[in-house]
Order: structure tokens, then C-alpha cells, then sequence
């Protein structure tokens, strides 16, 4: 029987009546306006955010903030999200003191397996007051809410860990639409984040929920490593993820947008990102990508500070199927509707302070007209096949580089990277690549294969940009396994004007090594 026949049996009349009416219609509709489980969809909302209040009181600063989620979770409730995710670091703010003077700027977080409901309880203390007002707005407004915050966890000391009975954490937080604490992820991999401690053992966390979706979660650096996302993607089948960041942009291979775009394709995973806007600072970007689908929508710019992103996501998304060719134009929302609105802010982006990776040690050759080569970093080789058509730009130039070795994250993680890409430059000095600027220069054809004996213990990644720090969107990316290696392939699929980076970035964790001081 359909809500309508139900409906249309309720006598005509009163205002009573009438009500009834209203309420029951109200009722009937919730199972469609919520996705549901039976919708092949959910409704994701991330949020683009710039702490409205910094400041050297912690509990200012963090009742400021969330009071300004709070006008997030209303807005995307009323647009019908399932689920609302916010940044790392939002809620306190990138200044935060050192770890002696943390207690205020930190908050108990109450396991997952207690239940428990900060808005309705107090069975627990050191709750702060934070949380509670944001189990009360998931619970009011009726949606899952992800945040990052400050973790005070009391502990026993045991060694050096613990030391003063306390550890703080870089830690996620996920409440479900009764206001309940569902997931609780403690960060693993740390950029320089001296007064947060790691827990002893990493933490691989999922959380279910009612629309039928698992999902997975993991913070800002995370991305980079093994664990715990590939634990998640790989060993888990988990093929969506929250995210929260304050992603520090490097060009060219790792800005923000480019690289969530890049491992949500790798993996194939939905991925929703909340990104901490601070474009002084090169913090900027968010988005929510379908893996191997593209793009649902995303955002990289100077200004606005805030903007709140909604789409939906399909949930049928399973994990990479490894070895088959996938078109990306698949892509359910064309890229372009994306770029068109970021074309005119172009000028803006000059104002996102960008990173430069150290390419000194990159094999490198300029790029010609027309070139099919074989470029190797000792024994790890890629093959080039480029051709441009009609006039070359001479505002920029183009090199082909390739690298196999380690390199530095932040101040002390070396990490094993396996690099091979078109890059741009501003002129004939290596030292001037990693620019990112429009280029009339159009390529016809650009093709890179590189080839991996240990696929299956790397990431090797898109990373294409264009000069908008968007991802290009018309590549084929092809994995061939053959004679106990695979070989992939990245290539245009259409012409391309505006080419900042093509290419593999892969991460190889065997060479990994911390030295944290
Ligand atoms: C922070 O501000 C509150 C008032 O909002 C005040 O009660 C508290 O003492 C301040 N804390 C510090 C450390 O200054
Ligand atoms: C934690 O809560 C207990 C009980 O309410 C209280 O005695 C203690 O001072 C609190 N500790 C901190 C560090 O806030
Ligand atoms: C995560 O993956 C790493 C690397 O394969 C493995 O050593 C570790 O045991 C995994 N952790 C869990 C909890 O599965
Ligand atoms: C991206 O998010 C904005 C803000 O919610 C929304 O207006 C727009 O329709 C979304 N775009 C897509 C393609 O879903
Ligand atoms: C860049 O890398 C080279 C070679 O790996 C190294 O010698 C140099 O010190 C690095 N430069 C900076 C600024 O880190
Ligand atoms: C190349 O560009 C860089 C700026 O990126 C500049 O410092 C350098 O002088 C230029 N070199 C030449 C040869 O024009
Ligand atoms: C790219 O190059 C590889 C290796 O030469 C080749 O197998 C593949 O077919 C090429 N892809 C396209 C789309 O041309």
C-alpha cells in the first residue's frame, strides 16, 4: 500500500483531522527525505572552515567554535545530509599551547563501547562542555556529525608513555543522530604535533550506520601511510571514509585537493574531507570524492573562509578491482561544473601559500614538441610518450622527472617515494619547477607507465593538477599485472591546455623511518 491510498483514507474535516494528517503525511515522508537504508544513496556535507574564534583561552575558543558547527549541523540537516563532517583542529584552532598548558583545550572522550550520550548524561566526567553541545545539535537536528578535537585521556604511567599520568590525542570523534559517541580515532601519524601523544597500539576504527554505510576514519598525514587507512581499504573492505585535515598544500605533487582526489581514486573509496581554511598558511581545500567515479564536489580557494558542500554519494562503491582498466569518465558530476566557478577566483589562489617540494635529487630531461622515452632513477624506470599540438607556450616550460628514494615530511618522518611525472616550470632552471600557472601549451598526447615488482605494498596514486589546483580530469589509468609486476599506466584522453602535474606519485612504506626527537 502506498503512503498515498493511506493518506487519502483519513476522513475530511477538522482541524484535528487535519493535523493528523499533517503528522502522519511528516511521518511517511522521513523514510525518503532520509536516504534511508534501502536508497542507493546517502547524503554527505563537509565543511570548508575557518576557526571563527582564535585565542589564547582554550574554553573561549572552543565554545566559540562550536557554536559556529552548530549553524553547520542546522543547515545540513534542513538540506537533508545524513552526515556532517568538520575539520582537524577547528574547534581549537591551529594555536594551541604547548602540552603543559593543555588541560582547558582538551576534553575527556568517552569510549565508543560505553554508549554513551554526553547531551542526556553525566555518568561520566572531564566531559567538556564542547562536547555536549555537539551530541545535543546531532541529536536535535537528527544527523551523524564527525569532529576533530583535543583528547585528554587519564592513564597509568608505564615507561616513558604516560609520564604524567595523563596523554593528550589528535583524535576524531563521530556521533550518531541520537547525540551517542559511535567512533573515537586517536591520530597515528603525527606531523610535528609535539604535544599530542600516539596511543601504543595504532587504533583502526570504523563506526556503521542506519543508512546500511561502513565507515572508516583517519586524520590529515594519515593519508600517506599504511596504517591505518590501507588497513581500512585494504584488509578491511572498507570503501568509505571520513576525513578531517589541515592539510599543509605542496606543490607539485601533494596540494590539497590533488591529493584527496588521488587517493580516493587509488583506493576507490568514497571519501568525504573537511579541510581547516588558513590560506596564509597553505591550509585550504576540501571535497567529496567518489573514487574511481571522480568528483562529487570540491573546493580550493583563497576566499570565501567558509563554504559548506553537500552530495550524494552512492553507496554501492566496491573496493578496486585491480587489475582492470577504469575510465574516469564515469564521473557522475562532470568536473568541469567545478573548475567553471574556480576559474573565477583564479587570481585568488595566488593567496594559498604553497609548499615546494625539494626536487634536487629527481632525475630530469626537458620536455620536447614530441618525445617517446625511457627515463630512469637507478633501477626504477617509467616510459614517456608526449606529444603537444600547435604553439608552445613560452611563458612556461615542461620537464619529465623521475625519483625512487626517501624523503623528509615535516621535520623528522622519512618516507620511501616512487615518483614519475610531467611537471611545470617557469623557465630552463630545474629549480623553477613546480610552478602553476596557465599554459596555452596544449598536450595531445601524455602517457607514463611506470613499473612496480611490490605493487601490492605501494600507493601509486594519480597526481594530476591543473592550474587552478584542480585535478585534470580526462586520464585512463590502467593496471597491468604481468611476469610477477605490475606496469601502470596514466594518459591524457583528450587534449589539455593549463598542465601543472601528470603523473604517479607512489608511496613505498618499506623505507619509511621516524626518528621522532
Ligand atoms: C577563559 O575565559 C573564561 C571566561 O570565558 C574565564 O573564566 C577563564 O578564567 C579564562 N581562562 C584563562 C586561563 O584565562
Ligand atoms: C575530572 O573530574 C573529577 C571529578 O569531577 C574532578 O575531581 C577532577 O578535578 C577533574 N580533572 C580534571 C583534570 O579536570
Ligand atoms: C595493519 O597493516 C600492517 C601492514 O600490513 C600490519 O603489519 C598490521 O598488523 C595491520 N594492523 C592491523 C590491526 O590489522
Ligand atoms: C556542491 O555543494 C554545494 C553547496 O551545498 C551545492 O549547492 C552543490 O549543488 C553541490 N554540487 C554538487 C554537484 O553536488
Ligand atoms: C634538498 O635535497 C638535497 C638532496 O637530497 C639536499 O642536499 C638539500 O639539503 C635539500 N635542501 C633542503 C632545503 O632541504
Ligand atoms: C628561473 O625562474 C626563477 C624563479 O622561479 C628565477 O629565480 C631564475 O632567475 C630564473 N632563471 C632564468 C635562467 O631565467
Ligand atoms: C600507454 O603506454 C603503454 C606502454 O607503452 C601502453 O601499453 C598503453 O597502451 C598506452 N596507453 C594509451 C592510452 O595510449
Amino acid at each position: 500500500m502506498s503512503w498515498w491510498t493511506a493518506t487519502m483514507a483519513v476522513p475530511r474535516g477538522t482541524w484535528i483531522n487535519l493535523g493528523f494528517l499533517l503528522i502522519l503525511l511528516h511521518l511517511m515522508h522521513q523514510p525518503v527525505t532520509c536516504a534511508g537504508d534501502s536508497a542507493d544513496y546517502y547524503t554527505a556535507a563537509v565543511v570548508e572552515f575557518t576557526p571563527t574564534h582564535k585565542g589564547d583561552n582554550g574554553t573561549t575558543t572552543l565554545r566559540e567554535n562550536s557554536l559556529s558547527y552548530v549553524k553547520y549541523i542546522e543547515q545540513a540537516s534542513e538540506q537533508n545530509a545524513d552526515i556532517i563532517v568538520f575539520p582537524e583542529d577547528g574547534l581549537t584552532s591551529l594555536y594551541m599551547p604547548s602540552r603543559a598548558h593543555m588541560d582547558s583545550w582538551a576534553t575527556v572522550v568517552p569510549s565508543p563501547l560505553e554508549n554513551y550520550i554526553p547531551c542526556t548524561e553525566n555518568r561520566i566526567s572531564n566531559v567538556s562542555e564542547t562536547l555536549t553541545r555537539l551530541s545535543c545539535a546531532a541529536r536535535r537536528n537528527h544527523i551523524y556529525v564527525v569532529v576533530n578535537i583535543a583528547e585528554k585521556e587519564f592513564c597509568e604511567p608505564k615507561g616513558k608513555r604516560c609520564a604524567d599520568g595523563v596523554s593528550y590525542h589528535n583524535t576524531n570523534v563521530v556521533f550518531d543522530r541520537t547525540g551517542a559517541i559511535v567512533a573515537r580515532y586517536r591520530k597515528v601519524n603525527l606531523y610535528m604535533e609535539y604535544r599530542f601523544d600516539t596511543t601504543e597500539e595504532p587504533e583502526i576504527v570504523t563506526f556503521d550506520t542506519d543508512f546500511g554505510v561502513t565507515f572508516g576514519t583517519f586524520i590529515c598525514f594519515d593519508i600517506l601511510f599504511w596504517v591505518p587507512a590501507l588497513n581500512l581499504t585494504r584488509m578491511r573492505g572498507v570503501s568509505n571514509f571520513v576525513y578531517t585535515t589541515a592539510w599543509f598544500s605542496e606543490a607539485p605533487f601533494l596540494t590539497a585537493v590533488q591529493t584527496q582526489f588521488a587517493w580516493s581514486f587509488a583506493e576507490n573509496a568514497n571519501l568525504l574531507v573537511s579541510g581547516y581554511h588558513e590560506a596564509i598558511n597553505g591550509n585550504a581545500g576540501s571535497g567529496i570524492y567518489l573514487g574511481r567515479k571522480g568528483i562529487a564536489n570540491a573546493t580550493i580557494t583563497a576566499s570565501p573562509l567558509h563554504r559548506l558542500l553537500i552530495s550524494r554519494v552512492p553507496k554501492k562503491n566496491e573496493p578496486s578491482k585491480r587489475t582492470e582498466e577504469i575510465l574516469i569518465d564515469e564521473t557522475i558530476v562532470p568536473l568541469e561544473s567545478f573548475a567553471v566557478v574556480e576559474k573565477q577566483l583564479e587570481e585568488k589562489l595566488n593567496l594559498i601559500h604553497l609548499l615546494h617540494d625539494n626536487l634536487t635529487a629527481y632525475e630530469s630531461v626537458p620536455l620536447e614538441v614530441s618525445m617517446t622515452k625511457k627515463l630512469c632513477y637507478k633501477d626504477f624506470c617509467c616510459d614517456f610518450d608526449v606529444r603537444t599540438s600547435g604553439p608552445i607556450d613560452p611563458r612556461v616550460n615542461y620537464r619529465a622527472v623521475v625519483y625512487d628514494g626517501v624523503r623528509l615530511y615535516g621535520a623528522y618522518v622519512q618516507a620511501g617515494v616512487r615518483v614519475c611525472a610531467v611537471i611545470q616550470c617557469k623557465n630552463q632552471s630545474f629549480n623553477s619547477c613546480g610552478s602553476y600557472q596557465s599554459s596555452d601549451t596544449t598536450f595531445t598526447t601524455l602517457n607514463i607507465t611506470a613499473t612496480y615488482p611490490d605493487y601490492s605494498n605501494i600507493l601509486a596514486m594519480p597526481s594530476v593538477l591543473d592550474h587552478s589546483l584542480f585535478p585534470i580530469e580526462h586520464f585512463t589509468y590502467t593496471e597491468r599485472p604481468h611476469d610477477g609486476q605490475t606496469s601502470v599506466s596514466l594518459a591524457l584522453k583528450q587534449p589539455t591546455r593549463n598542465l601543472v602535474t601528470f603523473g604517479l606519485y607512489a608511496r613505498d612504506f618499506t623505507k619509511d623511518k621516524e626518528d621522532r626527537p
